[in-house]
This record gives C-alpha cells, structure tokens and sequence, in this order.
C-alpha cells in the first residue's frame, strides 16, 4: 500500500518536472498546442493518470486523486499566461507580415465615359423633348414593306436601289438590316392616331465601301410629325431650333430641293457653319454650309398607307446621321474612328465633350 501511494506520488512528481520543464521551452503556437494535448487534453498524461486512479486501493484513490487535480490546476495555471504570450507574439508577427503602407500611391482605376455617339442622342433627345417630341425605337432588322414599300418606294421602283441594303438570309422573303430610320414612321403612325410628334434614334446599315465619311453601320435621328395643318414652316421653325440648340444661336438653316420617295416636297437641308459662321474653313470645306440630313413633307401615299387622310393631315419629317453632327460639333474629320474603339480618340473625346 504505502508503495503504491509512493510509487503515485513519485509519478506525480515526475510529471510535474516534466511538464514545468517543457513549458519553458515553448516558443511556437504548433508547441502550445503540442503541449496542451499531450497533458492536459482529453487524451493526455493528466487524463490517463486519473482513468488509473481505479487500478489503486479504494482507501488510497482519494489522496491520489486530489494530487492529481491539484497537478492539473497547477499545469493549467501555469501554462495559461505562456499561451496567452505566445499567441500574441504570432499575432504581432503576422500582422507585422501583412503590413499594408496605405500612404503608398494607389493604381488609378480606369474610367469609361459615354460615347460620344450616345452623348449626341441624348442631347438631341433632350432638344426634341423640349419641342415636344417623344422618343421612340424601332427594330435594326426590317421588312422591305417597312424599308421601302409604306416610304411610297414600290419593289420596281429605281429608288429602292438608292439604298445599299444588305439583306439578312433568303432573298426573297427580303428581310433587311434597316437602311434608315423612317420604317419607324409607318409603324409609328400604324400605332397611334395623329397628333404625331416622334423622333427615332437608331443604328442604321448599308453595303457600304468605307471610307472617312461611309460606314456599313451609322446612326440616324429620324424626325415625324403629323397633325392638321402642318406646314414647312413647322419644319424649319423645328429644325432650326435644333441647330440652335445644337451650334450656338446664330445658326441659320438652309433648305435645297432634293427627291425623297416619301416626302413631298423635299429638301435636303444646312447648318450654317458655326466654326466659321459661314465664311468657309476647313470643317465646312469652304462652303460655309453643314450639310445635316433630308426632310421634307409627308407623300400622301405613306399617310394613305397607315391608313390616314391624306386631305385632313399634313406632316413632316427628317434624317439626320449623328455620327456627322459629332463630327461637325467637333471637327473629327474621320468617321470610321467612332467604332474602333481606340481609347486615346474616345478619351480626348469625353474630356473635349465635357468642358
Ligand atoms: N431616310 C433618308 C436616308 O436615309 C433620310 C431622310 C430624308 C429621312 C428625308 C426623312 C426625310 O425623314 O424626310 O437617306
């Protein structure tokens, strides 16, 4: 009996020393928990002692069971402000590591800017808005009865071949890229009863050899409207409010005799340069004069063909190409720049725009 106790509280001993001792020697959170398993975890030394303790006499298992308590709540006293020094050591060395110098210059982000074809549209949205214009948008892929047929341009007429359309698919069904914005006339006017006051935004596309003034893809603006007694003065009086609003309050509009199937009579109409105010340079090529769109008053046909008379309606209407207004706006003498996507024209551009 005394042998057993002896021989326990030897070991208790033994313990103690050893476990003191390693204690010293922890430096890295991989030891403390090294250490904390091997005595004090579920199937450490401490554990194991006390499962022991029912192999003892009974009368000697509570001594020896306080002794080994009382070795646990030493180790754990002892052992708790090591672990508490150690963990903070690694904190302050991790975040040491992971320093960030947020007085360092950071990378500028790039910003994108609005297009200078969608500025345009919505300044010109905006312009309409004010004469009373709502905004409308069509479909890019037509029918050859909106392209052409309701714009009084029947299948054998010359006219149609005026447009280089490209067609998508079977020839015959003639489904077209759209090659202007006034399909958007017939299906606006087959949708609502007059007053009409639209103007459509919009891609257009044309079999086109390229060059500094042709695209196989632009933009238009087209103009309508239609009510009892509308005239060309309406027109006019419209058209140079836009150029007002657009280059500056002196802008005169001029208009010439021009054919269109689907106006009558037509014009084909000017801006007077604003850069030079009509004494020639080198955006308006010396003529004084910015060439804008055509317009004219709506043919009875294209009113017949929705359906309207023709004796109690007038109208009238316009296209213009957005990319040339820009470019007048802003002297860019090339068109094809506006959709290669070069950041160095596309950023000079946003930063000319804005100021
Ligand atoms: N659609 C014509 C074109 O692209 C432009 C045009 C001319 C539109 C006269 C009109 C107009 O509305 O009245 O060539």
């Amino acid at each position: 009996m005394e042998t057993q106790i002896h021989g326990l509280t030897e070991k208790i001993a033994d313990a103690r020393s050893q476990a003191t001792g390693q204690l010293q020697a922890l430096s890295s959170l991989g030891d403390v928990q090294e250490w904390e398993r091997a005595w004090l975890g579920p199937k450490g030394e401490i554990t194991t002692m006390l499962r022991s303790l029912g192999t003892l006499p009974k009368d000697e298992r509570p001594v020896a069971g306080r002794e080994t308590q009382a070795l646990r709540q030493e180790l754990e006293t002892a052992f708790a402000p090591i672990r508490d020094r150690i963990e903070r050591e690694a904190l302050d060395a991790r975040l040491e590591d992971e320093r960030v110098d947020v007085t360092l210059p950071g990378i500028d982000p790039q910003i994108g800017a609005i297009h200078p074809v969608s500025r345009m549209i919505d300044e010109l949205v905006e312009i309409f808005g004010q004469l009373g214009f709502q905004a409308v948008f069509g479909p890019e892929v037509e029918t050859g009865r909106y392209n052409f047929d309701l714009l009084n341009i029947p299948a054998d007429h010359p006219a149609r071949d005026v447009w280089d359309t490209i067609l998508v698919d079977d020839p015959t069904a003639e489904i077209v890229m759209r090659t202007h914005t006034s399909p958007m006339q017939a299906r606006t006017m087959e949708r609502i009863d007059p007053p009409v006051r639209v103007i459509v935004p919009g891609r257009t596309y044309r079999y086109e050899a390229q060059d500094a003034s042709h695209e196989w893809m632009f933009t238009q603006l087209e103009g309508l409207a239609v009510d009892r007694n509308i005239t060309m003065t309406d027109l006019k009086g419209v058209l140079q409010e836009m150029a007002r609003q657009l280059f500056g309050p002196e802008r005169r509009v001029r208009f010439r005799c021009d054919y269109f199937p689907f106006v009558e009579p037509g014009v084909d109409f000017a801006v007077d340069c604003a850069i030079c105010s009509g004494k020639g340079c080198r955006v308006c090529k010396q003529s004084g004069w910015l060439e804008m769109g055509g317009a004219g008053m709506v043919h009875p046909n294209v009113l017949r063909g929705v359906g309207y008379d023709p004796d109690e309606y007038t109208g009238f209407a316009f296209g213009l190409g957005i990319e040339r207004i820009v470019m007048m706006k802003y002297g860019v003498d090339d068109l094809r720049i506006f959709n290669t996507n070069d950041l160095r024209f596309l950023k000079k551009f946003a930063t000319a725009a804005v100021s």
